[in-house]
């Protein structure tokens, strides 16, 4: 059966904090993450049917980090045809976001050029991997991941960085030799971290490289893991269908 191993850097367990500033699109009321049920007004849930469903992608906003900007993803949704205007019959929004913003995978085209010209892109990932037995655990957050440190410890930091719209170069990803270890000494077919990298930022690349060499690896990145306690679950992540491009945002769940 195939594993996922979700990493968990760094682990709070409750709700994460709401965003600071306005939402990204006028049409979203603030609402409060409270239950979820049927309601008059929108709801914002990180957890659905009593908690058994557990939301693990970002909601997509303007001031999310964006890969080596200090700017954020930016304005990502537009209403470009607008019923407030009166030409129109409804809203239509447009969509403009880099495929590796927010809660995404990566498949092997994102570093290997023959994968890419060989098509190997986000429709071919295989949605088995993507669908089923994960393990989530907290590892070590006082430093990267190498293959000497490989295992669990729990210095609690709360960084919480997918909330910081600069980027930031020190977040807790795979040394490359980490990454390695795993590929070489664990059955895990999917590695999903909380930062926009599975690669500690000097060793971005040759952490990918790794991972995605046998084409064996899918990487989900910058998943939302501040509000889920680590054990077993299953997982589904569903990327869009984007032939041709090498990485697509995914809606990811836990389910209990
Ligand atoms: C979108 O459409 C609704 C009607 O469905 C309308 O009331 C609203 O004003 C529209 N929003 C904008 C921003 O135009
Ligand atoms: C309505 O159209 C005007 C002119 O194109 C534009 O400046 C404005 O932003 C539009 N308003 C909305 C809500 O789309
Ligand atoms: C992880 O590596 C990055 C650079 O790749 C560094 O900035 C950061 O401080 C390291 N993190 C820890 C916790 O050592």
């Amino acid at each position: 059966m195939e594993l996922a191993a979700l990493l968990l850097v760094p682990l709070l367990l409750l709700f994460p904090a709401a965003a600071s500033g306005e939402p990204a699109h006028p049409g979203y009321a603030h609402a409060e993450l409270a239950a979820c049920g049927v309601a008059e007004s929108p709801e914002r849930c990180e957890e659905f049917d009593g908690g058994r469903i557990i939301d693990i992608s970002h909601y997509y906003r303007d001031d999310m980090p964006a890969w080596e900007s200090g700017e954020g993803v930016g304005e990502f949704l537009r209403l470009a045809r607008s019923m407030r205007n009166g030409s129109d019959i409804a809203n239509f929004s447009e969509l403009r976001l880099t495929a590796h913003s927010g809660t995404h995978v990566d498949a092997p085209g994102h570093v290997f050029q023959h994968y890419y010209d060989a098509g190997f892109d986000v429709d071919t990932l295989d949605l088995a991997v993507l669908n089923g037995p994960a393990l989530l655990v907290d590892v070590t957050r006082d430093s990267n991941i190498t293959v000497v440190n490989y295992g669990f410890t729990t210095v609690f930091m709360c960084r919480k960085l997918m909330w910081k719209k600069e980027f930031d170069t020190s977040y807790v990803g795979f040394m490359k030799d980490g990454a390695q270890w795993l590929v070489d000494n664990t059955v895990i077919k999917l590695v999903g971290v909380d930062y926009l990298s599975v690669g500690a930022f000097d060793e971005c690349i040759p952490a990918h490289l790794v991972f995605l060499e046998k084409r064996e690896v899918i990487l989900v990145e910058a998943l939302n893991l501040e509000h889920v306690i680590p054990g077993m679950y299953t997982l589904h992540c569903l990327p869009l269908r984007l032939r041709g491009s090498e990485g697509s945002p995914a809606r990811c769940i836990l389910i209990k």
